[in-house]
């Protein structure tokens, strides 16, 4: 068995996605501003991505922004998206020659004409890549997404007869990705907070009470060590699962 960092090479998550909770806690607690700690986060998100690339992961999804999170104040939400358009400029030639390719889900066409921009011309930059997907979800949640996917069917006059789970997720913002095997949530809390929640059906969970702006490489190591821990049943018996393998 090959491993690194006593992961099993063989059973790696194809799709890691993470709800990167904490910010603001986190610079409560350091008696800063909650902008600080978005600043913070953006160590976290280095950090993960080395790790998925080295764990061999192929899809990591960070959720940035929620559809619910436009009703923060005003300044946070103006300094998220300011965050978001330095950090893609200042990141694109690092992710390039990691052989990253850039993606995003969500309703990014409510996102300040800038930071459309940065990000479609980052995701351009890099679409020949194939090392790893990093998906941002940004202005994203996922009633928002089923919403759009129910009137696009509908728009698109498909018969009732045609409508199956294949074609549900042809419709969503995730159809070329396959679904994530493993949520990670920072902070503490145990909530989904309307993230994928299609795609999550049968993904396991993993929290840690880690505040985003302190998650490092090790954490997410722990992550994957966790999830190679579980038994995945889908529905069926142990027995069943033993007989023919777990994965
Ligand atoms: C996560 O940290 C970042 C976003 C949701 C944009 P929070 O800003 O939610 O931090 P807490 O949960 O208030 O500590
Ligand atoms: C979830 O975090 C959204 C993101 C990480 C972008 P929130 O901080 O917005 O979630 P709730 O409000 O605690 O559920
Ligand atoms: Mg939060």
């Amino acid at each position: 068995m090959s491993e690194i960092h006593g992961i099993d090479s063989t059973r790696v998550p194809k799709h890691v996605a993470m709800i990167m909770d904490g910010n603001g806690r986190w610079a409560k607690e350091k008696g800063q501003d909650r902008i600080f700690g978005h600043f913070n986060g953006v160590k976290a998100v280095r950090a993960s991505l080395k790790a998925a690339r080295r764990a061999g992961v192929k899809y990591l999804t960070l959720y940035a922004f929620s559809t619910e999170n436009w009703n923060r104040p005003k300044e946070e939400v103006e300094a998220l998206m300011d965050l978001l358009v330095q950090t893609i400029v200042q990141e694109v030639k690092e992710l390039d020659n990691n052989d990253v390719r850039l993606n995003a889900i969500g309703d990014l066409e409510s996102l300040p004409g800038s930071c459309h921009a940065e990000l479609q011309t980052a995701i351009d930059q890099t679409k020949d890549n194939d090392g790893i997907e990093l998906i941002l979800a940004l202005s994203y949640s996922a009633r928002w997404e089923l919403v759009r996917a129910v009137q696009n069917i509908v728009k698109d006059n498909i018969s009732p007869d045609a409508v199956s789970e294949e074609l549900i997720g042809s419709y969503l913002c995730t159809h070329s990705i396959p679904d994530p095997e493993l949520v990670i949530r920072t902070s503490g809390e145990h909530r989904v907070s309307n993230f994928l929640l299609w795609q999550i059906a049968y993904s396991e969970l993993y929290f840690t009470a880690k505040y985003w702006p302190d998650f490092r490489e090790e954490d997410f190591f722990d992550a994957l060590r966790d999830y190679q821990s579980r038994e995945r049943r889908f529905g069926k018996t142990a027995e069943q699962i033993t007989q023919t393998g777990n994965e």
